[in-house]
């Protein structure tokens, strides 16, 4: 039997414009007596084909329910007040006692998941800890103040913060894990999710000293059920900020190299 194909044309609808093709990273696309031929069973389902195609002529075979969604142009934001936002976001380390709806914590995973990836690999997952947030928590202040304790490198770095019940979640309704086997995947993807949340008026803490903590104690890992192979890259604690900020800190000029 024949292998189902990742990428299938409708003949009938190809009006033979050969966007398909031009567009195909992976030329696994060809012009056959003047329409677009998927050659090969599979490909990185990256839809370039799907997106480009002006008769929705192709479909693909993973994605059957794939909905007719428009895209929207980028500079329909205003570059400036794009960028003044992004240099306006600070990290958030108080938050205001409310929950975060789930309609708002949907929005923030589905940001993650459009997020660019090498080959299309869309190699993350996302652990959304609510629940089992508090007893993460627990285990992350009990681990890092026996660290404390220790004599390591880690030991001396960590020994002079003050490790109080909430340092690692601030009292945050929200935590989203995502983890990855590689790093690039992960942070692209977190990073888009905590733009997400400030445009829903949210506060973002990366907590990368809970990450250090899941990084060293098997037990942390057990209790975020980290899968064997993958590692925690970024932990995004979310929730409403209870602070406001008057005016953006000055930074580092880039190091920017001109060749
Ligand atoms: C990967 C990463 C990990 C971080 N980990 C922590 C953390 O564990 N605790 C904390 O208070 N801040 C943490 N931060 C926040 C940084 O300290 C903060 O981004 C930096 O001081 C600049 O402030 P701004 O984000 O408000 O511009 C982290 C930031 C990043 C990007």
């Amino acid at each position: 039997m024949e292998k189902q194909k990742a990428i299938a044309i409708n003949k009938d609808k190809c009006i033979g414009c050969g966007k398909c093709v031009k567009d195909c990273v992976g030329g696994k696309l060809k012009m056959v007596d003047g329409k677009a031929e998927f050659m090969f069973s599979r490909c990185i389902e990256c839809g370039h084909c799907y997106a480009i195609c002006p008769v929705g002529a192709v479909s693909m075979a993973a994605y059957p329910d794939a909905t007719d969604e428009k895209p929207v142009s980028m500079t329909e934001f205003d570059s400036e007040k794009l960028l003044t936002a992004m240099k306006s976001r600070r990290t958030i380390r108080q938050f205001a006692d409310k929950a975060v709806s789930d309609e708002d914590i949907a929005k923030i995973l589905e940001a993650g998941r459009y997020c660019p990836t090498g080959t299309n690999a869309q190699d993350f997952s996302f652990t959304v800890l609510r629940s089992k947030k508090d007893d993460a928590e627990r285990e992350a202040v009990k681990f890092f103040r026996t660290a404390q304790k220790a004599a390591t490198p880690f030991s001396s770095y960590i020994k002079h913060f003050e490790i109080d019940d909430k340092f690692f979640f601030k009292g945050a309704p929200v935590v989203i894990l995502v983890s990855s086997k590689g790093s690039t995947s992960g942070c692209l993807a977190s990073s888009y999710m905590e733009l997400m949340a400030y445009s829903l008026g949210l506060g973002v803490l990366y907590s990368g000293f809970f990450v250090a903590a899941a990084k060293f104690s098997k037990k942390i890992a057990s209790l975020i059920n980290l899968e064997k192979g993958s590692k925690l890259v970024t932990c995004l604690v979310i929730g409403y900020p209870a602070v406001d900020y008057e005016r953006i800190p000055p930074r580092k000029e880039a190091e920017v190299k001109w060749l």
